[in-house]
């Protein structure tokens, strides 16, 4: 069912550091920070020639990364997410082989305007997955 790894997201406590050490020393593109605030984020984008790395940074104090950076201060990777064809379809799968999908199990619209799923991450080998319709 899944298809392309569309982005690795990784949570920072300091962005403009993140993105140096992603521009000057790992030599790769980076965009200028974008800011989310209906998802609680400010993201830099590291476009790679396979996929993107998404470096998130908390927007406002009930940011979900806020709270991940409390248990990780110097940060990590906070999820990865996989293209799917038909989020419907994906939803339907999880719901089926009792995967736990986060929120209220229906698709909503993410980041980058698709819509998406997050899954829980101990039924997926202990890591934050998200579904994107891409
Ligand atoms: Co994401």
């Amino acid at each position: 069912m899944i298809g392309k790894l569309n982005h690795v997201a990784i949570a920072v406590p300091d962005l403009e550091a993140a993105a140096a050490i992603y521009r000057d020393t790992l030599g790769a593109n980076v965009s200028e920070p974008v800011e989310l605030p209906e998802h609680g984020v400010i993201t830099i984008f590291v476009e790679l020639p396979n996929t993107k790395i998404e470096l998130l940074h908390p927007m406002g104090d009930a940011s979900p990364i806020a709270k991940f950076l409390q248990s990780n201060p110097s940060g990590g990777m906070h999820h990865i997410c996989y293209e799917v064809e038909d989020i419907e379809a994906a939803a339907t799968k999880m719901q089926e082989s009792g995967a736990r999908v986060l929120g209220n199990g229906r698709p909503k619209i993410g980041a980058h305007n698709k819509p998406v799923l997050f899954l829980h991450p101990k039924d997926f080998c202990g890591t934050l997955v998200e579904l994107e319709q891409a």
